[in-house]
Order: C-alpha cells, then sequence, then structure tokens
C-alpha cells in the first residue's frame, strides 16, 4: 500500500560492495511501492555483486555509475535534465534523502574523510539531502575503532546511522553486521520524512459525496471522489495523529492505521460524527454533503409515469457548524468549494459556520479539483490567509496538516498565557 509519507519522495539509494547488495533490489522494490521516486547509484564493487540491470527494471530508472560520464555532465552544462544524463550534481540536488544500502566499512571512512573518488562519493559531498546509511559488514571491520569513530563523526554531523543488526553473516561469524531487513530500512526512511506535527492529537475527518436515496435503487449524490480528505486523514496519521476518517462511498483504499467508518447519507454521516466526536481534539470536515435529501424516501421503486416531476427537497443538518458549535469544540476546519470571489465566501463561510479554518478552492473551471489528483487551496483565518499553490493532493495534504499543527500549538500556548 501506498504511504503519503513517502508518495513522490525522491530518494537516490547508494549500493556498495557487499553480499547484503542483494537485499537492496527488495529494498527499491518497497520503496516504489510506497510511491517513492528511487535513482539507484551504484559502486563499482556494488556492480560485482548484482547486476545493474536488475535496480533499473526495479526502479523504472537509468542505473547511475560513472563519476565522470560526458553524456550526464553535458546535461549539467546545458542544464538539461537528460533522463540518462543525470551529473552528479544534478543527482545531488535532486534527492530529498540520500540512503546507502548496504553501507560498506570503506564508504564509511571515504564520506567521513570527505572524499569524492567515485560517483556516491561525490554525489554524498555534493548533497544538502538527510542521509541515512545501513552498514553491513564483518563484525571485525564494524568493531574496529576506526569504523566506530568514522560512525560517531557521521552521527555528529546529522548522518542517520540504522544498524548493524546481529547475526550470522556471509563469512560465516556470529556477531553484529548484518545489514536490517528492507521493511525495517523504510520504516526509517518513512520516519526521516514525519513531521510529527499531530502528536496526540486525536482527529475525526469526513470525505467523499453522501448519497441522499431516493427510492431503493436511486439518490442524489456529486462528483466529490474523496481523494483529498484520504489524503489528509493519511497525512494526519504520519503526523502523529489518532484517525477517524467517516466517508461515503468512495473506491479509495483506507490508508494505514486509520479507522474508516462507511456511511451513505448526510444524516447516517452526522450520526456516525456524534458518536465520535466527543474525545476528538481536531475536526476537518471534506466531504461534500448534499445540503438536501429528499423528503420522503420511496419504499419501492418510482414508476415512470407523468411527464415532468417535482422532488421536494429538506434541507440537512451541517455537520461542520454543529461540531464547530459545540461546548468545548476540537479545533475545526472545513472545505469551501466556490465557483467565484474565493476570498469573501471562504472568509464569509469561516465566520458563518464558526470555525478555525476554511481551505477554499475555485471548482468547476478547467483546472476544477473534483476526481483531479491536483488541487489548489487558500486557507482563511482569524486574521490572515495563505494560499497552497497548485501541487498534488498528497504535497497539499502535507502542508495543511503542517500548518493546522502549528496553529493548534500556538492557540495552546496562547490559552496557557491566559
Ligand atoms: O456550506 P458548504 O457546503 O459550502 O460548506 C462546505 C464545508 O462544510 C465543508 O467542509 C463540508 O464538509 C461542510 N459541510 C458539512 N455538512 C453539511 C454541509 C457542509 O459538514 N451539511
Amino acid at each position: 500500500m501506498s504511504d503519503i509519507t513517502l508518495q513522490n519522495r525522491r530518494i537516490l539509494l547508494g549500493v556498495c560492495g557487499g553480499i547484503a547488495a542483494y537485499k537492496s533490489a527488495e529494498l527499491v522494490r518497497l520503496l516504489v511501492k510506497k510511491g517513492a521516486e528511487v535513482r539507484v547509484v551504484m559502486t563499482a564493487a556494488a556492480q560485482q555483486f548484482v547486476g545493474e540491470l536488475t535496480f533499473q527494471a526495479l526502479s523504472a530508472n537509468p542505473v547511475h555509475t560513472k563519476l565522470i560520464d560526458l553524456e550526464s555532465e553535458l546535461g549539467v552544462a546545458t542544464g538539461e535534465d537528460t533522463v540518462t544524463g543525470m551529473g552528479h550534481i544534478e543527482l545531488a540536488r535532486w534527492a530529498d534523502l540520500i540512503l546507502v544500502a548496504p553501507a560498506t566499512a570503506d564508504l564509511l571512512s571515504r564520506h567521513t574523510a570527505g572524499r569524492a573518488d567515485d560517483l556516491l562519493a561525490a554525489v554524498l559531498l555534493a548533497s544538502r539531502a538527510p542521509k541515512l546509511f545501513a552498514p553491513a559488514m564483518n563484525m571485525e571491520m564494524w568493531s574496529n575503532s576506526a569504523t566506530q569513530q568514522n560512525i560517531s563523526k557521521l552521527t555528529e554531523r546529522g548522518v542517520r546511522i540504522v544498524g548493524p543488526a546481529s547475526g550470522e553473516q556471509a563469512c560465516g561469524d556470529v556477531g553484529l553486521g548484518r545489514m536490517v531487513e528492507p521493511d525495517q530500512i523504510v520504516e526509517e526512511v518513512s520516519a526521516k520524512f514525519s513531521t510529527g506535527a499531530l502528536q496526540g492529537e486525536s482527529l475525526v475527518i469526513t470525505a467523499g459525496a453522501t448519497r441522499e436515496p431516493l427510492d431503493p435503487v436511486r439518490f442524489i449524490s456529486n462528483r466529490s471522489s474523496g481523494k483529498m480528505g484520504f489524503a489528509i486523514a493519511q497525512a494526519a496519521v504520519d503526523a502523529g495523529a489518532k484517525v477517524t476518517l467517516i466517508a461515503g462511498d468512495c473506491a479509495l483504499d483506507t490508508p494505514d492505521f486509520v479507522k474508516r467508518v462507511v456511511v451513505e447519507s448526510a444524516e447516517q454521516m452526522m450520526s456516525a460524527v456524534e458518536e465520535v466526536i466527543e474525545n476528538a481534539t481536531l475536526f476537518i470536515g471534506t466531504a461534500a454533503v448534499a445540503d438536501y435529501r429528499p423528503a420522503k424516501y420511496k419504499q419501492h421503486k418510482i414508476k415512470k409515469s407523468a411527464d415532468t416531476m417535482t422532488i421536494e427537497l429538506v434541507k440537512n443538518r451541517d455537520i461542520l457548524a454543529e461540531v464547530a458549535a459545540r461546548k468545548n469544540s476540537p479545533y475545526s476546519v472545513g472545505f469551501a468549494a466556490e465557483t467565484e470571489n474565493l476570498a469573501t465566501n471562504g472568509e464569509g463561510k469561516r465566520r458563518s459556520k464558526g470555525v478555525d479554518i476554511v481551505a477554499a478552492n475555485l471548482v468547476g473551471g478547467e483546472d476544477s479539483p473534483f476526481g483531479s489528483d491536483e488541487n489548489e487551496v487558500t486557507l482563511y483565518w482569524d486574521g490572515g490567509e495563505k494560499l497552497l499553490k497548485r501541487s498534488s493532493k498528497t504535497d497539499i495534504a502535507r502542508q495543511l496538516i503542517e500548518f493546522i499543527g502549528l496553529r493548534v500549538r500556538e492557540q495552546k500556548e496562547e490559552l496557557e498565557k491566559k
């Protein structure tokens, strides 16, 4: 399953020459499965253990092996990002994180000394991206004070060292030196991106469209896909929140660690929210809740007869406004889909519903976010506004969660001062 912390993250994997290199193939597979974009740099020794083609096939990107590659350097000179030709500086800039697995004693030593004698060492030296090393070597090499001093220096410089694990080694020795398993490395990579912005918070979020039934086979609904709400639910989990997602019919996987409650109508959504809201510290309404429902539900399928037909509708309760009006209400965030006058309508909705933040977006045009993977929203709160520029819903969700985390902390500090 994809993982929003890793979604679209650019991970440069450096593979060194050790028997554990075969496990790095699985590592690439797992990272790609979680939505990351992976590029692999192999040292000369690594190529003796695993073929380039394995990493190329798994990452769906060309593998980088040479420090001086005329074609690649041409890309730097012309400023082109040619797919095959990425020079060491471009690779260094491209990476959101550099993972070296396995990291041999030699690589640790070379990076500690600040060398740039092959492509991997040069990229490591040229990049400001966070670095995570998973060492693997013979237990004596690991315990040697030269290696231990290198590890201390690297840790001091902010390199995160994962492992090594203890166990039977390829050389027959038993002790510390095995590379930690790929799934554990993936968790560590994921944790590097997670911010903890909502640590300790308990979030209830609504998502998707409601369906207002007319008869056993028909309903009134809208075009909401639920993607934005699901992306926010995942971003909130990644930021440390406990999340309950109350969703209408959405063909989307439930993000890991999210409790999903499936509802159909606005009335059912309201009841589901009422059941859990007492313990929530945060509420985010992303659902496209139908404003009206048919006044009467027909027990049997409505028959076709006259040329025209009138359906009487009655107003649904406003879930967001009711949550925000509660005594000890959770910090509340709403969405506003507008076709015009974003600022007036967005801020107006924030005030009329009594919520802390409204995330407003324009709908109906060519760039309408309905069903799309992208969105652009403007946040309105008491005393400010902020544009989250057009980007993937995953990215917008992360930014929104970071912002909410910040506001919640500020609000708590203000309350403490009083
Ligand atoms: O009033 P409008 O539908 O534009 O408001 C949108 C915001 O209010 C969204 O956050 C939506 O989830 C929420 N809402 C609600 N219950 C309703 C109608 C809207 O929670 N009945």
